[in-house]
């Protein structure tokens, strides 16, 4: 596949078949991920591969947490969204809703889906060790960026998973991982269900017109 085709066809899966993804996909995938540019060719991103039971033991954690610390999806603002932003967001939920199970809420299907990786059969947990600033999470962002597009070309979906940011301890401790690590995002992988209906609405992008100055 050419890759202005996965990059035009790519949307986020959250609805996967029960089916694992072998190891030798998961070693191909990676290698091509972490063919990302970074700074000074640092590579500072170390990733986590959760699969099978253990990723739904680390989800069990993760939902038990989420309720009891009341955690939910939200855009890590820091101020209340300009209108432009909050509009951006309602045309996911337009396109969401229609497709979601009977009974859910949007945000109770967004917070468990997350925690669960919306049945995922693997969970890759992507962290940074503290010796770097945050600086370093744009190499973060282009490696996951990376990681999206070869599963797309592998006939793998994904769905990154900022949400499990909130649970950095719980996830450290379930994964043995050093205190030094940091979560920087989580990503769901796993083969695609076709017939799920959560996975037939695309989201839309804004104009360029509202994110581009021209100069020149
Ligand atoms: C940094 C980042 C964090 C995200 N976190 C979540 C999340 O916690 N839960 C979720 O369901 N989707 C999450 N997403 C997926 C976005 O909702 C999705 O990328 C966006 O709506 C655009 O849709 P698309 O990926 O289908 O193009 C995240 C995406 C990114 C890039």
């Amino acid at each position: 596949m050419d890759l202005l085709k996965a990059i035009e066809e790519r949307r986020s899966t959250r609805g996967f078949l029960d089916k694992p993804v072998g190891r030798d996909s998961l070693e191909t995938l990676l290698r091509l991920a972490t063919q990302a540019p970074s700074a000074i060719n640092l590579q500072p991103w170390e990733f986590a591969v959760v699969s099978g039971e253990e990723r739904k033991r680390l989800s069990r954690v993760l939902v038990k947490r989420m309720r009891e610390k009341n955690i939910s999806c939200g855009p890590g603002a820091t101020r209340p969204l300009p209108e432009y932003f909050v509009e951006r967001q309602r045309g996911l939920l337009n396109v969401m809703l229609p497709h979601l199970p009977e009974q859910k809420s949007f945000q109770d299907f967004i917070n468990e889906g997350s925690c669960n990786f919306y049945g995922a059969p693997t969970a890759i947990i992507i962290t940074i060790d503290d010796v770097f600033s945050s600086a370093r999470l744009t190499d973060i962002g282009i490696v996951v960026g990376y990681l999206v597009l070869a599963a797309h070309d592998l006939g793998l979906g994904t769905c990154p998973i900022g949400l499990i940011t909130a649970f950095d301890e719980d996830i450290k401790e379930e994964l043995s991982l050093p205190e030094e690590k940091h979560v920087v995002i989580g990503v769901a992988v796993g083969y695609r269900d076709p017939d799920a209906s959560i996975n037939q609405p695309r989201s839309e992008r804004a104009s360029l017109n509202d994110m581009v100055k021209w100069r020149g």
